[in-house]
């Protein structure tokens, strides 16, 4: 059999993680797990993501990455959509929560809401997504699933400028994931979130220094 090529990261990760003036304050957005979370709050512990996370939101009760953000000493807000009139209202709170923490950055991880103008205005050029696919490949949901049925010899994830539609907007890092003939949704999917946790925090230190240079 052939050996699996390891994954391509493009643009590269950084040797030498840059420093700015001041820790790049994050906040974080997530429906779910949380793993993007972790991962990126470990790079910020190790000394390579200069940042800090101001705040986590959540919207999903008992979501995995409430857990996570306790875990890891992190404040924690529950905005709940089922308790909003409309996505605009939801958002308004999320602008408030975010400028309340002192947040500059808006990283998305998991989000699974669509945001609004109200977010996206509020945070001009600085909300970040990621994604389980090789962007425009599989926007929406279960993108694993739609590059197994297409039969893609390679998959992946990409962290992306956010735009109003789902799933659009520039790509700032993007890292490659050969199939592997046994692969499964749960299988390809782990492979992916492999990828995803390294070039979550490298995009964002990427897109930061764009936005200094
Ligand atoms: C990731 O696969 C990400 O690409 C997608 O949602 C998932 C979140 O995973 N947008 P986790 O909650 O960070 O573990």
């Amino acid at each position: 059999m052939l050996e699996t090529a390891s994954a391509l990261i493009s643009p590269p990760l950084p040797v030498v993680w840059p420093r700015f003036e001041q820790p790049l304050s994050l906040g974080i957005m997530a429906s779910g797990n949380g793993s993007n979370l972790e991962a990126i709050a470990h790079s910020i512990e190790r000394g390579e993501l200069h940042a800090r996370i101001g705040v986590v939101i959540y919207n999903n009760p008992g979501a995995g990455v409430a857990e996570r953000a306790s875990r890891l000493g992190l404040p924690a807000v529950l905005l709940n959509h089922r308790h909003y009139p409309s996505r605009e209202a939801l958002d308004h709170d999320i602008v408030q929560t975010l400028q309340a923490h002192g947040v500059d950055w808006v990283i998305m991880a998991g989000w699974m809401r669509c945001v609004t103008a109200v977010l996206i205005d509020a945070f001009a050029g600085q909300i970040l997504n990621i994604h389980p696919s090789l962007l425009p490949s599989f926007p929406g949901l279960r993108a694993v699933d739609q590059a197994l049925a297409a039969g893609v010899k390679v998959a992946g994830c990409t962290v992306h400028h956010v735009e109003l539609a789902v799933d659009s907007g520039p790509a700032i890092m993007q890292a490659a994931v050969p199939l592997e003939p046994s692969d499964t949704p749960p299988t390809l999917q782990a492979r992916i979130q492999v990828q995803e946790h390294r070039i979550y925090p490298a995009a964002i230190a990427l897109a930061a220094l764009e936005n200094v240079n």
